[in-house]
């Protein structure tokens, strides 16, 4: 898919560079981005709610993949960004992203954070709980601002995925619950507050997510509650935001549906369920992430050492692992590889993909079909744009890998290979241990 195929010396190729080139000049692990197949995505979000006639912003969710070339192509393409941090927003302000299509989300905003995001006058805050609400208003006011919020509600919806990334359930961290009356008592108390601009409210409902029905309920009961607003409080939503969660297929038996199906889903219904309340029709935001990037990742590592138990398993063992992907550890998420160096190979033996870490749940994939494949052969796992370098750690003091951006035959630098002077850069010795005995 995207720009990967497979050239003439058999090797894989994406955005016109061959693989084994790329392992060649930036090492393994290596995180590929097919540049093109990015702003593909980018574009199917923005074409299909423009042809909704709805005005929307799509704001990308630089939580599954922030890195300032990422953010650069949001901001060519349009999009605007959902953060979730300083460390996000520093990342998008760097970038040159444009403030004012910076919303800022999470449950527990530092003063420190909201104070940063004042000061570059970032387009939107989220606001997630009470306390916050508070906070926000009284920071705001402290420098003479008034801020556009979203409350983030929890519609009550559950989406059909993995339990770890529900996120839409009345037990959850998140957001204001529409089903026990907080949702409406923080419209209420929002509303008086002087300092705060309520634009309207924001939910999402899961991860990976295929379904249109989902987004169809979160949308049924976000309107039911936007008109009993008005009626009773006379406070009219300029913006309902519905969050990300759009699927994508990770392995065969994943369905996801074409981003122009869920927009049509998301804006048809937004149009009716408001148009029949007579209720002046919102702008819509979303905010996808793994949808965005998630296909257009892969990683290529190099296979070094493996171990055949006779009757029970073979295992390779690549060059990295769940320091750059934890993704199968965590959530036992399933990936599809082939080897980039011999992609025409005849599949000829089930592997256990290893990681080098220690630590027995370190597998990447469990019985691939390969090739027979030896020390030195590239292995390349799809799929990997979203969360792999976003949640990678340094863990058994493992480097980072790099990260390029390849499109019509050029590769280029987005994330420099950590050091190993990196790995210990914030470290220091106390005084007192560096006494000489
Ligand atoms: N908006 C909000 C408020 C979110 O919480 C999330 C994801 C998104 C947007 C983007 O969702 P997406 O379109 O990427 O599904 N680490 C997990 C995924 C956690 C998602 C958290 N929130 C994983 O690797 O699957």
């Amino acid at each position: 898919h995207g720009t990967s195929k497979i050239n003439a010396q058999g090797h894989l190729e994406i955005g016109g560079c061959d693989t084994a080139d790329l392992a060649a000049q930036f090492g393994t692990p290596l995180y590929i981005v097919d540049e093109a197949l990015v702003r593909q995505r980018a574009r199917e979000y923005v074409e299909s709610f423009r042809a909704s006639g709805l005005k929307f912003q799509v704001a990308y969710a630089s939580k599954a993949f922030s890195v300032m070339a990422m953010c650069a192509i949001a901001e060519q393409e349009g999009l605007s960004l959902d953060v979730v941090s300083d460390g996000e927003l520093y990342t998008a302000l760097k970038a040159g992203f444009p403030a004012a299509r910076i919303h800022f989300h999470g449950n527990n905003k530092t003063p420190e954070e909201i104070n940063m995001a004042l000061d570059a006058n970032i387009g939107c805050f989220v606001v997630d709980n009470f306390d916050e609400m508070h906070l926000l208003n009284a920071l705001a006011g402290d420098k003479g601002k008034k801020v556009n919020v979203l409350l983030r509600i929890t519609p009550g919806v559950e989406a059909h995925t993995h339990e770890y990334i529900s996120t839409g359930q009345t037990d959850s961290k998140f957001g204001f619950d529409l089903g026990n009356g907080t949702a409406y008592k923080a419209i209420q108390e929002a509303d008086a507050q002087p300092n705060l601009e309520l634009l309207g409210v924001h939910s999402h409902i899961g991860s990976q997510i295929f379904e249109v029905e989902g987004f169809q309920m979160a949308v049924d009961k976000v309107a039911g509650f936007a008109v009993q607003v008005r009626e009773e409080l006379n406070i009219t939503f300029r913006v309902i935001n519905l969050g990300g969660g759009f699927g994508i297929r990770y392995v065969e038996g994943d369905t996801p549906l074409p981003i122009s199906q869920y927009v049509k889903a998301i804006t048809d219904s937004i149009k009716t369920n408001f148009s029949n309340a007579g209720y002046p029709l919102p702008e819509i935001w979303v905010e996808p992430g793994r949808s965005m990037v998630g296909d257009a990742g892969t990683t290529l590592y190099t296979i070094g050492t493996s171990k055949e138990i006779p009757g029970v398993r073979k295992y390779i063992a690549v060059d990295g692992g769940m320091t750059d992907n934890p993704r199968p550890a965590l959530y036992e998420s399933k990936y599809e590889a082939i080897l980039a160096n011999r992609a025409n190979a005849p599949l000829e033996e089930t592997v256990t993909v290893a990681g080098k870490c220690c630590e027995s749940g370190d597998k990447l994939i469990i019985d691939l079909e390969l090739p027979k494949s030896e020390s030195g052969d590239l292995l390349a796992v799809f799929c990997t744009g979203a969360y792999n370098y976003a949640m990678a750690s340094n863990y058994n003091r493992i480097r980072r890998p790099a990260v390029v951006f390849v499109k019509d035959g050029a590769a280029d630098l987005a994330v420099k290979r950590e050091s190993l002077d990196d790995i210990i850069g914030n470290d220091v010795i106390p005084a007192r241990m560096q006494q000489t005995s």
